[in-house]
């Protein structure tokens, strides 16, 4: 039997994670053999519920699961641990765009990547949930520098599995024929969704749809989907959000599928002319518990500059939350 890995989760009482919890103790995230100590992170008024989540956690009985810690205390929640997902942060509601919640939610980000500075192991893998997901971890990531900065990643990949069932749909094929789906940038309206690589059963995707479709529709659908399904819900995302996370989470630990890359906002050393640092989406390809940003991609100069206008709404985030650096 493996050693148990030690899992931290924050906002751990609310809507993501309530369907997180149960697929990672079920082994969905690091394996069907990799048992998890689950450090459940939420503010005091909070606990109560989150306490509730913990009970049902142990009412399912899963051999996985070594033990669970309910706690509001980061310096607890983090002792050690060598996965961080941070999905507690304030959801927008309808007409916000994801930058509006900088000012509530970037402070949480400032402190907690304080504490994580502290206590947690130096490698900890980091995926930020909370919104404006790749400005928070810029921040986390400034306020814990003696961690591993390269492991201090954002989720782009509720955008990425979206862009895929676009693609799917609209093309009529089966969902696991579409390979090499690519989100550069933001997640925020901004992003940049891209087909150009993208291949169908081994052949050109962007030969099988219209091209005015692709620039015209499937880019701001992909990219406004958030919005659309807080109209229709009346909440954020949250199945689809967990189910991102597991994805991104298991393919950077176990590796993703050979022959097909996936996307995830990562620190940038500066591929594809985008300012290092800023926690950019970018194609990448996992192996070994690591991962490596796609490189020469031949960028058409539409793509482009839908890249550098979603770096520039980085920038402009980034500046905005100076006083958090
Ligand atoms: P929610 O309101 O249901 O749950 C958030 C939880 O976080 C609450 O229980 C709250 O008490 C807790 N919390 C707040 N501050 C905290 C702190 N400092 N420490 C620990 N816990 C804290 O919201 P949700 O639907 O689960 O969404 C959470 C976040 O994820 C939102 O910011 C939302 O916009 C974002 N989100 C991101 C993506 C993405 O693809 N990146 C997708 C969906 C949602
Ligand atoms: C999403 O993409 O569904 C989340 O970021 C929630 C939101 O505010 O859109």
């Amino acid at each position: 039997m493996k050693e148990p890995v030690r899992v931290t989760v924050t906002g751990a009482a609310g809507q993501i994670c309530y369907s997180l919890l149960f697929r990672i103790a079920s082994g969905e995230m690091l394996g069907k053999d990799q048992p998890v100590i689950l450090n459940l992170l939420e503010i005091t008024p909070a606990l109560k519920v989150c306490e509730a989540v913990a009970m049902e956690l142990n009412d399912c009985a899963f051999p996985l699961v070594k033990d669970v810690v309910v706690t509001d205390d980061p310096a607890v929640a983090f002792k050690d641990s060598k996965i961080g997902l941070m999905v507690g942060a304030k959801p927008r509601g309808p007409g916000m765009e994801r930058k509006d919640l900088i000012a509530d939610n970037g402070k949480i980000f400032s402190s907690l990547g304080k504490v994580i500075d502290e206590v947690a192991d130096k490698d900890i893998r980091i995926c930020v949930v909370g919104n404006p997901a790749n400005t928070n971890a810029y921040i986390l990531a400034a306020n814990a520098p003696s961690i591993n900065q390269r492991n201090i990643t954002a989720l782009t990949r509720l955008d990425h599995n979206r862009a895929i069932y676009q693609l799917a749909e609209k093309s009529g094929s089966d969902i696991a024929s579409v390979k090499k789906m690519t989100i550069w940038g933001n997640h925020s309206v901004t992003q940049v969704p891209d087909i150009t690589f993208t291949q169908i059963d081994g052949a050109n995707a962007a030969d099988k749809v219209d091209a005015a479709w692709a620039k015209e529709e499937f880019i701001p659908t992909v990219a406004k989907r958030g919005a659309a399904v807080i109209a229709a819900r009346g909440a954020s995302s949250a199945a689809s959000a967990a189910n991102a996370i597991l994805d991104h989470m298991r393919d950077w630990c176990l590796g993703s599928e050979s022959g097909d890359w996936v996307s995830m906002a990562v620190p940038s050393d500066g591929s594809y002319g985008i300012e290092k640092g800023l926690i950019y989406s970018y194609p990448v390809v996992c192996k070994d518990g690591d991962y490596e940003i796609v490189q020469d991609l031949d960028v058409t100069d539409f793509i482009k500059g839908k890249m550098v206008e979603s770096e520039t709404e980085l920038k402009e985030e980034r500046d905005t939350v100076s006083d958090l650096l």
